[in-house]
């Protein structure tokens, strides 16, 4: 359907227009020497346009660059920001924290500790809570206290699923059905395979056969893959898991890092699900660092039943700054004051807004695409219908086209999320951001597949 020529003139266009309107991005990446491959994080060399954009200021749903243009965010920091950017509560709480009262990071627990448990036990079903620094840090602990627990060596992912860099999830289904580890695993302690079993998304007789080895400490998922695009259960894949983990005695982990974008409390709540343990990070801080897990009673009894365990010394050492002060402020405000029940409602029926406008321009010009949302986030994908699983997505990936869309809709104000099409909403976008969006979609659509 796409003229491979004509997209890769477009694309050659759009990054030449995008470096003559940065001039101070461009120069500020050239003159990086003291930056391992010239950025904070290696991965910010993903961008679509050679060089990333460098940040000015932030409101909102909206980012002004170094050269003062200023972009519909859609990316939301990958869901850091899903509260939108220094929401106001969240501004208030910590800079009572950091400048008024003090107090960072001091060892101490803070009364709002238990205000921001307590919250999260409400929206996640889940009675008792622990802090990390990172949605990451929250699985790797997450993963470690399962093995303790159930003695079993494995954790158990699927397919193209992403949890951070937990070792453990870095293992793919092969063309030939096999498990392997997957590319990138960058410097792995040892082979995946020892640690890890994997299956496809939706593929209940593959997790079955996978669990019934019989040692399977957890598994390890999100409610719908949101990583390699979106990938949504089909009807009874959920509910399969639950009972498949019970029936074979492993423990299941829900992480709604980005699932949370299903409702106030997340997919877990949103589509009625029973996890025995749920881990998220991002979005519940507002954009201060936090992770934080949930465990069930019965997980968190048979834990503290363990003295052996040591979970108060060396086995409880879940970093020095996890739960600290200023990380605990910011999430009470985000949770309390910010995502709010109401604020899901209006930020679902914009994203909803979102994703019948492009399905709408994807059919007007008559593409094989799809789209896909979870609540507040939306995806388009280049294959219809969508995905069904993470070696289907990602088989429907498209680098030059996901490149010439990020930089067109860049050149145009509109920023999505760096790593796939995905477009969040936060309580501060509007109907006009969406529209914005629109416009710049359907002359990227108009120009690359003229009738
Ligand atoms: C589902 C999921 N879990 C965990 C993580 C890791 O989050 P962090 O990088 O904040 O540790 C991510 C990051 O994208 C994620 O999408």
């Amino acid at each position: 359907m796409i003229d491979r020529s004509r997209l890769a003139a477009l694309l050659t266009r759009e990054r030449a227009t995008f470096a003559e309107k940065h001039p101070r991005s461009a120069a500020a990446y050239a003159s990086a020497r003291h930056l391992f491959g010239r950025v904070p994080m290696t991965w910010m060399n993903k961008n679509a346009a050679g060089f990333p954009l460098y940040l000015d200021r932030a409101s909102g749903a909206r980012v002004t660059d170094v050269d003062g243009h200023e972009y519909v965010d859609l990316s939301l920091g990958d869901t850091g920001a899903m509260a939108g950017h220094s929401p106001a509560p969240v501004v208030a709480a910590v800079q009572r924290r950091l400048a008024e009262l003090g107090g960072a990071s001091a060892m101490l627990p803070t009364e709002e500790a238990e205000q921001v448990g307590s919250e999260l036990a409400r929206r996640f079903g889940l009675p008792v809570w622990s802090f990390a620094l990172s949605a990451t840090d929250a699985n790797r602990w997450a993963i470690r206290l399962l093995r303790a627990v159930t003695g079993r060596q494995r954790i158990l992912v699927n397919s193209y699923c992403y949890h951070g860099s937990v070792d453990e999830s870095l293992i793919v289904v092969g063309e030939d059905g096999g498990s392997y580890s997957r590319d990138g695993n960058v410097g792995a302690p040892y082979e995946v395979t020892w640690t890890s079993r994997v299956a496809e998304y939706n593929d209940l007789a593959a997790l079955e056969a996978e669990l019934a080895h019989g040692d399977v400490a957890a598994v390890l998922m999100e409610p719908a893959l949101t990583n390699i695009g979106i990938v949504t259960p089909e009807p009874g894949y959920l509910a399969g898991v639950r009972e498949l983990t019970r029936r074979y005695g492993s423990y299941l982990i829900n992480d709604e890092t980005h699932t949370f974008s299903a409702g106030p409390g997340g997919a877990t709540r949103a589509w009625g699900l029973a996890p025995d343990v749920v881990t998220i990070g991002k979005a519940i801080g507002g954009g201060i660092p936090v992770g934080a897990y949930g465990l069930s009673d019965e997980l968190a009894a048979a834990l503290l039943d363990r003295p052996e365990l040591d979970l108060v010394d060396m086995g409880g050492v879940g970093g020095t700054l996890a739960g600290n002060a200023l990380s605990i402020a910011a999430t009470r405000a985000t949770l309390g004051e910010v995502l709010t029940d109401a604020a899901f409602v209006e930020m679902i029926d914009t994203a909803t807004a979102f994703a019948d406008g492009v399905r709408g321009i994807i059919a007007g010009r008559g593409l094989p695409w799809s789209v896909a949302q979870v609540g507040a986030r939306v995806e388009y994908a280049f294959v219809d219908p969508g995905p069904r699983t993470g070696g289907e997505a990602n088989a429907a990936g498209d680098p030059d086209l996901a490149d010439f869309l990020h930089v067109y809709l860049a050149n145009r104000g509109v920023l999505l999320t760096p790593f796939h099409n995905m477009a969040l909403m936060c309580p501060r976008t509007t109907a006009e951001d969406v529209a914005r969006h629109h416009e710049a979609f359907g002359s990227a659509l108009e120009e690359l597949s003229p009738r």
